[in-house]
């Protein structure tokens, strides 16, 4: 109830300083009795992913907290896991507003943030900070001003300053926002990648006495050969688990929409039964070696069982959390518990 309030004003707002206005909103009531407009008590729905016990399978997609800010907020609202980042070394400003656009007939969003954040250092403090104990992942990537070539040494940097906060470790090489940054997922530069990102992750769970996993996140864009030498490098570099899939370039179901031919990438509804065909694909390649987090376009509990039945282990939430609110986390870690019974 009191999230279809708020939205009806912040879909008035331009979209990104409604998005500012909630996260601002979270940040300074998270931990305070106000947090009763949005907190919820979910019935217990546990699921085991990459060694670790999730208690229930809805994460926070990547993206809406980049700077880890709202941590506390996300987990009282009921999610299983709040996805932070993408974070990049330095803080850079993103691309130019506006950046953010809603496409409301089609449930559906285009961005170009391109990376903006305040840096891995700030996202750091604000880990230290939270408190309320969530499962918290951190989506790491690269500074724009890197060459792609030297990108490694950005997820590399991330990796070592966050390892000892971050229950596990999403590595973003899929952001159409990020010029080159996409090519990261193709041929030797994704085995460099992976390999240098596994050989860090056995340095650094000696350094701390602690295993972080780490998780790589794809694309929708992609040609089966290409999901199939991704599944294979997964495997070969012993990677804990994948995230399919991220915003797509295509544009199928919202031509001749009102904003449909911004640049960046399409979430939301739209995406759903790419990304669902993608993670279809991947885990038919991966054959239940490496994990899957299905996310893209879902927006009821319905499309959250799909993915599940595609070979997704778990799955995670932005656009559908703009149109339907924590309600969605709800209805989809009940259908959950129906269908594990
Ligand atoms: C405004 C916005 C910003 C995003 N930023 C990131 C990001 O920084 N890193 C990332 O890995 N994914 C990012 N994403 C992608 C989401 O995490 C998710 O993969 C994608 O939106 C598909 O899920 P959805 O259809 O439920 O939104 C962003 C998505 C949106 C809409």
């Amino acid at each position: 109830m009191f999230y279809k309030i708020a939205q009806k004003v912040m879909f008035q707002m331009d979209p990104e300083k409604a998005h500012n206005l909630a996260i601002g909103s979270l940040k300074s009531t998270a931990n305070s009795p106000l947090n009763c407009f949005y907190a919820q008590k979910l019935q217990a729905a546990p699921v085991e992913f990459m060694g670790l016990t999730f208690p229930n399978p809805v994460g926070l997609a990547a993206g809406m907290d980049k700077d880890g800010e709202c941590i506390d907020a996300f987990h009282a609202m009921g999610f299983g896991h709040v996805e932070v980042g993408t974070v990049t070394p330095r803080p850079q400003p993103g691309n130019d507003q506006p950046r953010l656009f809603r496409l409301k007939p089609a449930k559906a969003i285009i961005n170009r943030m391109g990376f903006n954040n305040k840096g891995v250092d700030n996202l750091v403090a604000n880990l230290k900070a939270a408190k309320s104990g969530a499962m918290v992942g951190v989506n790491i990537g690269k500074n724009k001003d890197t060459p792609v070539e030297q990108g490694k040494d950005d997820y590399l940097i991330c990796m070592e300053k966050v390892y000892p906060y971050a229950a596990y470790i999403a590595v973003n090489i899929s952001s159409p926002n990020t010029p080159g940054l996409r090519t990261l997922q193709y041929g030797d530069l994704l085995d460099d990648l992976l390999g240098s990102l596994k050989a860090k992750q056995k340095d650094l769970a000696e350094r701390h006495g602690k295993y972080v996993p780490i998780a790589l996140k794809i694309a929708p864009d992609l040609e089966p050969d290409e999901i199939e030498k991704i599944a294979e490098s997964l495997i070969r570099n012993e990677f804990d688990g994948a995230i399919a899939t991220n915003t797509t370039l295509t544009r199928d179901g919202v031509s001749g929409l009102v904003n449909s031919n911004e640049a960046g990438g399409l979430s939301g509804k739209p995406l759903n039964s790419l990304s669902t065909k993608v993670i279809k694909q991947l885990a038919d390649c991966l054959k239940g070696q490496v994990p899957i987090i299905g996310v893209g376009g879902i927006n009821s509990a319905a499309d959250a069982l799909d993915k599940l039945d595609a070979g997704a282990t778990m799955v995670q939430i932005y656009s559908g959390f703009i149109y339907r609110g924590p309600e969605l986390i709800k209805e989809i870690v009940d259908a959950y518990r129906v269908k594990t019974k």
